[in-house]
């Protein structure tokens, strides 16, 4: 079975991580969040994976090659971005199955994708939709159903007070080829130009209910809160560290100084090297080949591969990209690939 994945925003939000490495790229838990999605579709019976592209195409490209991950990849690119419809559309051509999942490349999510194709194939919908109820429904694509889950409308992103219910979009769509005539061949949104379209024309939309683990990863608060919610057990993901003692996972060939502290949860990649008096945690991630010198604090956030956190420096709800350096404090911060904050 197929599936698409629509991987070519920006991830502005979510700048300035996303300068140098597209959203789907950047790792969660220590590995790269797109080889957990694709893992995820593979296990639900997927062989056949279609990137859709636009932002950084060939480091999408490179990344996946380098490795097997039990399936075949496809890579529709596209120039000019063609909003969320225009992509689907623009992956029609490389479809081999008559019914294919399609997801939007950042969500975080346990949904079990096998039942949710035996809820599709029972209701002989066109296409399903799998719902997730929010109590803010305004960031999102709101979605009424019926009592059969048939879907009534479709609103993107509506302003609170006008949101008819508090289920909304998650991202993850099963599509009947016949769907793809609704599509015009230019650039368009799925959510906010194809859906009500389809529902106009009275297109049978199934809301596919479900009570999974989900996740946007698209904000800094997102992201953190998603590693959180990993390390506290909310979700079930494969960590490439062994868990050594309760809520402590670490990776091989670790220097951890006798007198080093270690609060769970917290996962360290693998070569990482922690300085005399040093306290890691509670929640913290921190990436390969990450240094924290004697005296440092690390709490609360999530550190890339090759960090280093100098002497007495303190970290805290702080993500640092890659090879970054503090000397200081950095406190609820982003920092980009190579910063260097040194601030005493
Ligand atoms: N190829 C391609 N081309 N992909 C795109 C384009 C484009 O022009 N625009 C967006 N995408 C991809 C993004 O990379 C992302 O994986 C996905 O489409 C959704 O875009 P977001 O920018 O993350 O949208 P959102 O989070 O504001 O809203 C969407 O997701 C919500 C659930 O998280 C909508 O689908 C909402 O209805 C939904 O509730
Ligand atoms: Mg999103």
């Amino acid at each position: 079975m197929d599936a698409i994945l629509l991987v070519g925003g920006f991830g502005t939000r979510l700048h300035p991580l996303t300068k140098t490495l597209p959203k789907p790229l950047i790792p969660l838990a220590n590995i790269p969040f797109v080889e957990r999605t694709v893992h995820w579709l593979r296990d639900a019976g997927v062989d056949h994976i279609i990137l859709s592209l636009h932002y950084n195409p060939d480091q999408f490209i490179s990344h996946l090659n380098r490795r097997d991950h039990g399936v075949t990849f496809s890579f529709a690119r596209e120039e000019t971005p063609l909003g969320t419809g225009g992509a689907i559309k623009n992956c029609e051509p490389l479809l081999r199955s008559d019914c294919c999942f399609i997801c939007n490349g950042d969500i975080f999510t346990d949904m079990d994708l096998e039942q949710m194709l035996a809820a599709h194939q029972a209701a002989q919908a066109t296409i399903s939709i799998a719902l997730k109820e929010v109590d803010d429904p305004s960031r999102y694509g709101v979605i009424e159903t019926d009592a059969h889950h048939r879907v009534l409308s479709f609103t993107e992103k509506p302003p609170r007070a006008l949101a008819r219910s508090r289920d909304i979009n998650a991202g993850v769509y099963l599509f009947e080829r016949e769907a793809f005539r609704f599509f015009p061949d230019s650039a368009c949104s799925v959510e906010r130009d194809i859906f009500p379209a389809m529902l106009e024309h009275d297109v049978h939309l199934h809301g596919y209910q479900a009570w999974p683990y989900w996740t946007d990863l698209g904000t800094p608060r997102d992201y953190l809160q998603a590693h959180l919610d990993i390390l506290e057990r909310k979700v079930v993901v494969p960590l490439s560290a062994k868990e050594v003692t309760p809520g402590c996972w670490q990776g091989a060939q670790l220097a951890l100084a006798e007198s080093a502290l270690l609060r769970p949860p917290v996962i360290l990649g693998d070569g990482v090297t922690i300085g005399a008096g040093a306290v890691i945690g509670p929640a913290v991630v921190l990436g390969d080949g990450v240094t924290v010198e004697a005296d440092a604090r690390v709490e609360r956030s999530v550190l890339w591969d090759d960090v280093t956190i100098h002497r007495g420096s303190v970290v805290r709800g702080s993500i640092l990209g890659r090879a970054a350096a503090v000397a200081g404090e950095v406190i609820e911060d982003i920092c980009e690939d190579y910063a260097v904050r040194t601030n005493r």
